[in-house]
């Protein structure tokens, strides 16, 4: 049974969680906290962030470290804020630090951001409870919650001697140009098979050691929701060339690197929460999905997110 299955019957249990629930689903998210980043500026990475051995031994510290292992290991959320099997580091890697992999460092400095298309001011919490929401298909903590202060605090001593408001080079992922000729599921199917599987599953369900998530699902009710930023086709290919396989950065062409991520996110997975205030999935392709992405779209000869599968998520069952 997989970790993230075993624990619903304790939320389930829980009444008042299911109530809590209900309002979340009640404020479903109107605003997109997950649009593309803007391009990151060109040049070379000079930020460094602090090393580990010279976070502080007080207070401050100790929000620090706190804030640290949520991030790396989301799992101890699990069944409160997170429902599915990943943790923030598997998609911002070496602990939010690497570049080009949305670097913590560089986020902190650049909220609030205001955005034009709503006219309205993100914060970063918004902006950390959208990855709650959508890229670890769960319930975000509310403002204001020890979760949200220890990860902005990690952040904010992550970013030490960081402009603000300043966009960094190696901000957000690399953007790769798509290939003339668009990209080949078929194609990223055999790559998958001779360079992906062994770590992440021939079913995309990823391992786990122990009931610890080693390697991430990537499809499938334990990955990302359709709500994700990374369900993105452009998205997961510059994520991929620059980062996989693990430990083999930008060994991929460009190409391959595309056609890995139309195969990888031409698979099924939670349904984007957004579903529930919408009348179809029609509607909900057409307000939230204007994207390079699969959600909608026929794949061997089944619309993808067609369903009312909202994986593990208690908050998320709609009719
Ligand atoms: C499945 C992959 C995935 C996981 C897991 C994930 N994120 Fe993200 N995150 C993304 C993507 C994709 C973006 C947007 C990048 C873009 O649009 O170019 C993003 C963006 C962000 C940003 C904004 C970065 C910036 O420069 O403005 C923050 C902050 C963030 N994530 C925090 C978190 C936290 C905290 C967690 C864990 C609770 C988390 N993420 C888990 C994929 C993920
Ligand atoms: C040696 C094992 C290994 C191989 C091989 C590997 N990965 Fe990964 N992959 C990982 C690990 C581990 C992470 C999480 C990184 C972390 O937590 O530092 C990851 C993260 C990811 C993610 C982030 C999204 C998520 O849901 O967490 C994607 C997408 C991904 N891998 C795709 C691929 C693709 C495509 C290939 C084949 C080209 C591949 N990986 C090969 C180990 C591997």
């Amino acid at each position: 049974m997989n970790l993230w299955k075993s624990s619903l019957s304790v939320v389930a249990s829980s009444l008042s969680i299911l109530a809590v629930s209900t309002l979340v689903n009640a404020a479903a998210p109107e605003v997109d906290y997950q649009k593309p980043l803007p391009a990151a500026p060109e040049g070379q990475v000079t930020f460094k962030p602090p090393q580990e051995r010279d976070i502080p031994n007080n207070q401050y510290g100790d929000m620090v470290r706190q804030g640290r292992d949520l991030f790396v290991n989301t799992q101890q959320l699990l069944g409160k804020n997170v429902f599915n099997g990943q943790n923030c580091v598997n998609c911002h890697l070496d602990a939010g630090r690497l570049a080009s992999s949305a670097p913590m460092w560089a986020a902190f400095g650049m909220y609030p951001a205001y955005r034009g298309k709503n006219d309205k001011v993100n914060t970063l919490s918004e902006r950390i409870q959208g990855c709650f929401t959508y890229s670890m298909n769960g319930i975000p903590p509310e403002s204001g919650d020890d979760t949200l202060v220890a990860l902005e605090t990690y952040f904010h001593w992550l970013s030490t001697g960081a402009p603000i408001n300043q966009a960094l080079p190696g901000r957000g992922y690399a953007k790769l140009e798509k290939p003339e000729g668009g990209y080949d599921r078929e194609r990223g199917a055999k790559l998958y098979t001779a360079q992906c599987a062994m770590c992440h599953g021939d079913d995309g369900s990823g391992q786990q050691v122990a009931g610890q998530v080693v390697f991430p699902p990537l499809w499938g009710d334990g990955a990302y929701n359709w709500g994700a930023g990374m369900h993105r086709v452009n998205t997961a290919a510059g994520f991929i060339k620059a980062n996989m396989p693990l430990g083999k950065p930008n060994s991929l062409s460009d190409q391959d690197a595309w056609d890995l991520a139309a195969f990888v996110n031409g698979h099924e997975r939670p349904q984007d929460p957004r579903r529930r205030s919408q009348d179809s999935l029609d509607s909900t392709v057409k307000t939230f999905h204007n994207h390079d992405g699969l959600y909608g779209k026929e794949v061997n000869g089944k619309r993808l997110g067609d369903h009312d599968n909202y994986g593990e998520n208690p908050g998320l069952v709609s009719k």
